[in-house]
């Protein structure tokens, strides 16, 4: 199984699972970031609360990678207004996932399970999406039970 992981962290929350899961699946990591990186978290909010209501979110920095040597392609993501982070939703959108499994994994205080995935479902119609893995600071997942049961 080739494995990838795509993924964004501002804090390292996200990170530590993505290093988790290169770790065991010796898996090709791909960070993605924007243009211009957010800062502390009062400034990231007020700057995506901007970006909603304009509708522009932030230019994406980082190349779209080719997908076509993985069997599954993991995509991680802190919860950001209930959702995907708009430059790494630009990233997906771009990318060619088409036929490929993808396992996705989000991090958030509390909120965002289901409209992360809802938002991840209509960006990947063409992709299997499989073992949605989901932790908040509210509610931790155990991620090595979520990596082991993985195959
Ligand atoms: C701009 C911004 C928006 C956020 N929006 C949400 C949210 O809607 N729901 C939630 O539960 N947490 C939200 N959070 C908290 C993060 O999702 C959470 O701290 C995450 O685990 C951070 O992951 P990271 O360290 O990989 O960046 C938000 C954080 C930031 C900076």
């Amino acid at each position: 199984m080739k494995c990838a992981v795509v993924y964004y962290s501002k804090t390292g929350v996200t990170k530590r699972i993505a290093d988790k899961i290169q770790a065991k699946f010796a898996a090709d990591v791909y960070l993605v970031e924007p243009e211009k990186a957010y800062g502390g978290f009062f400034s990231a909010v007020a700057r995506v609360v901007g970006e909603k209501i304009s509708r522009k979110g932030a230019a994406l920095k980082t190349t779209v990678s080719d997908f076509a040597p993985y069997d599954i392609v993991f995509i991680g993501f802190p919860v950001w207004a209930g959702t995907v982070p708009d430059f790494l939703q630009e990233y997906i959108r771009k990318a060619d996932l088409a036929g490929k499994r993808v396992i996705p994994f989000a991090t958030a205080s509390a909120t965002g399970k289901e409209s992360s995935l809802k938002t991840l479902n209509a960006l990947l119609p063409e992709s299997t999406i499989t073992d949605y893995f989901f932790t908040s600071r509210r509610q931790p997942a155990d991620v090595a039970a979520w990596l082991d049961g993985i195959n």
